[in-house]
């Protein structure tokens, strides 16, 4: 198999063919390449096995002060002996002379008997030919030695002595070519630059479907701004779908035409018998007809996600809370350009004490802000379960026109009071394949469910 070489790789190869163990420095010398270059060279053949770095780490000696001062002048016990070599001399006179150093070098000459006294007078009982540490002095002398090449007696004798040495360690590193890359062959004739305009195989790795991607993108900043995801079902009894809603069982938007029941299917258990009394009593005096509990039971593909809402604040009470709830919902609606039969929903929710119109607004801003759509508009609407009742509008600057997005409004007390919620809550929501058309720049909905490949691995990943 061919291996495919950045030109850095080819040329320290090539330099390590013909010397193996060089150090990051000789190679920079001999490819020309920078340091920043040779470190990262090195780390590329390294993960591809194609190169072996060893470390290594060495000590280096020069001299400390006293040691200095010791290869210039002599050791002190040297300097001692040579100074009573020929003549005997008193402790006073060779105190002045070697100063500092009288004490040790006295010690010592006497511990090793090169010398004897009489009284105060100090003279010579044998001249050693060669003292400890001498040797080594004069290997270092003002330069830095490698441990290595020193005696290592001859070193320890120096290295107890306050300031005669100073060590030095130094860490190396030897690259060589592993055997796989000894017989690489990576001479080619380019000029060495590296063409980034060159052909590549087109590949079409496995990705995510635009509208899965813009899918995650929302439930991400739902996330981000702090709120939770519930969950529902996609099949609820009617009695969370409308009635929790405060819409009428004669509501067009229940027939037939506009919703899908589950044929011949009633639910048994639809709530707490005082969630059904109290809800089915808030109807009998607003809407003043008579409430049926089977309308109720019907079993329905929810309609908007907002049934999970109402269940999820009807269950909970919650005196506060940021909730969203995303997923499929389902009209029975004449499929066309902009209208699907099952399609996705995002809801927000906000419950406070102090929840506001006006902070409806400013989320709705943050949120579009975050999406990428900043010029929108808010108009007045119509939802059986809030008020006031809003719509977000939002302009397509390629069709040039304002499009509506979101529904939201305040839950009306006609829905909140009878399943116990006492604190105001605020709730939006809408089609997720509106805001992925803005995205993806399409005007027909219908071709995130075409499979066209084409444009599945054209649609781009980041807008
Ligand atoms: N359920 C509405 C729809 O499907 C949107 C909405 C949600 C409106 C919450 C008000 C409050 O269009």
């Amino acid at each position: 198999m061919s291996q495919v070489f950045h030109e850095i790789e080819k040329k320290i190869i090539s330099v390590l063919k013909t010397e193996s163990k060089l150090t990051p420095e000789k190679l920079e010398k001999l490819t020309q390449l920078s340091p920043d270059q040779i470190r990262r060279g090195i780390e590329w053949l390294k993960l591809k096995e194609l190169a072996i770095v060893n470390e290594s780490k060495n000590t280096n000696f020069s001299l400390g002060k006293n040691g200095l001062e010791s290869f210039q002048k002599g050791l002190p016990e040297r300097r001692l002996l040579d100074l009573i070599k020929k003549n005997s001399m008193t402790i006073s006179d060779l105190q002045k002379e070697l100063g500092s150093v009288f004490g040790p070098a006295m010690g010592l000459a006497k511990r090793n008997d090169w010398i004897s006294s009489n009284g105060n007078e100090i003279s010579l009982k044998n001249y050693p030919s060669s003292l400890a540490g001498e040797k080594t002095l004069k290997q270092i002398g003002e330069g830095t030695i490698s441990e290595s090449i020193l005696e290592k007696n001859d070193l320890a004798s120096l290295l107890k002595r306050p300031d005669f040495l100073v060590e030095n360690i130094v860490k190396t590193k030897e690259i060589s070519l592993s055997k796989n890359a000894q017989t690489l062959d990576v001479t080619s004739s380019d000029s060495g630059a590296i063409d980034v305009e060159a052909k590549v195989p087109e590949v079409f790795v496995a990705r995510t479907h635009p509208l899965k991607d813009t899918i995650d993108e929302i439930r991400e900043i739902f996330v981000t701004l702090g709120f939770t995801e519930i969950l529902g079902n996609m099949t609820q009894p009617s009695f969370w779908n409308f009635d929790a809603l405060f819409t009428p069982q004669d509501h067009p938007a229940r027939e037939l035409q506009d919703t899908f029941y589950l044929d011949g299917i009633s639910a048994k258990k639809i709530g707490t018998p005082e969630q059904i009394r109290k809800v089915s009593e808030s109807h009998k005096k607003n809407w003043r007809y008579y409430w049926d509990i089977n309308e109720a039971r019907k079993m329905v593909l929810r309609t908007h996600t907002t049934c999970v809402t109402i269940k999820h604040l009807a269950e909970n009470k919650p005196d506060e809370a940021r909730v969203f709830s995303l997923g499929r919902v389902f009209r029975n609606e004449k499929v066309s350009y902009k209208h699907l039969v099952e399609f996705n929903q995002i809801e927000g929710v906000v419950v406070g004490k102090d929840a506001s119109l006006r902070n409806l607004m400013g989320i709705q801003r943050e949120f579009y802000k975050r999406i990428g759509i900043t010029k929108i508009k808010f108009w007045p609407t119509f939802f059986p379960y809030t008020e006031p009742s809003l719509q977000t509008m939002v302009y397509n600057e390629r069709l040039g026109k304002w499009i509506e997005l979101f529904g939201m409004g305040i839950f009306r007390p006609e829905v909140t009071k009878p399943l116990g919620i006492t604190k105001p809550v605020l709730a939006w929501g809408g089609g997720i394949e509106r805001i992925a058309m803005l995205k993806y720049g399409l005007d027909d909905v219908r071709e995130f469910y075409n499979n066209d490949l084409k444009w599945l691995r054209g649609a781009t990943k980041c807008q």
